[in-house]
């Protein structure tokens, strides 16, 4: 029976794509605070600007693709049963190959209607005001913004509480509730961290290995090292 293979990233694993993450420049994102950008506040004080924010993240992500590490994740579905868990809102564990996603935060090629949260479609263009929704509300970003519940938490932990191996890559592990599902793991999972500056150490969990590099480097190498047990 194949293992199952559980695997939670963060912005570090599209770093090398060229995205930037979130936390490694001085509190700002894109030149932006955060709480003005990615809050349900933020939108309702200057909702153009919000909205220009992620025609701008949509534009950039239509420009970028898929590294080394998201298409090492992809190959390792020919030897276990793979579930990415992400907060990032790109797609680009989709387009590496990657058949089993969850993003917690968002698709950034999406957008919903602002009365229906249900109401999501597709979108690769620029959202202006007066993009309305079926029902007739303007349309914002599919994007979990802080302080907005995680809908997709609940099936998250589901996935997580099965895993045989849990691999970690590119998170500062900050924002809950997806820095917590780490603690959902079975007693006897091995962990793999990859991280440039691991905010977490080997002592904190028992059976976790620390692999301190960039995502393209570190990824391959565990990767490499887990289909060899399959061979
Ligand atoms: N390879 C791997 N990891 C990297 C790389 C790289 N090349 N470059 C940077 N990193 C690491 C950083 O060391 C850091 O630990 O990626 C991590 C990025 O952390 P954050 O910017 O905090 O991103 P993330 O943990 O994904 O943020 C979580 O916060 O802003 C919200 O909703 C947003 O999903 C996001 C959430």
């Amino acid at each position: 029976m194949k293992k199952n293979i559980v695997v939670l990233t963060g912005a570090g694993i599209s770093a090398e794509s060229g995205i930037k993450t979130f936390r490694d420049a001085d509190g700002l994102w894109e030149g932006h605070d955060i709480m003005e950008v990615a809050t349900p506040e933020g939108f309702k004080n200057n909702p153009s600007l919000v909205l220009e924010f992620y025609n701008q993240r949509r534009k950039q992500l239509l420009q970028v693709l898929p590294n080394t590490a998201h298409y090492a994740l992809a190959s390792l579905q020919d030897y276990f049963h793979v579930h990415i868990i992400t907060q990032n809102v790109d797609d680009l564990h989709e387009r590496a190959g990657s058949k089993h996603v969850t993003h917690l935060h968002g698709e950034l090629l999406k957008v919903r209607s602002t009365i229906d949260k249900n109401v999501i479609l597709p979108w690769k263009e620029n959202v202006e005001i007066g993009d309305f929704c079926s029902k007739g509300s303007q349309l914002r970003p599919h994007i979990v913004w802080f302080g907005e519940d995680v809908p997709k938490m609940e099936d998250a932990i589901e996935i997580t509480a099965n895993a045989d191996i849990l691999i970690i890559i590119g998170t500062s592990m900050q924002v809950y509730p997806a820095a917590g599902l780490i603690n959902y793991i079975p007693g006897k999972t091995p962990i793999y961290f990859v991280d440039p500056k691991p905010s977490i150490t080997e002592n904190d969990f028992p059976l976790l290995t620390i692999i301190k590099d960039s995502a393209t480097k570190g990824v391959p190498t565990i990767v490499n090292s887990l289909i060899d047990t399959m061979l």
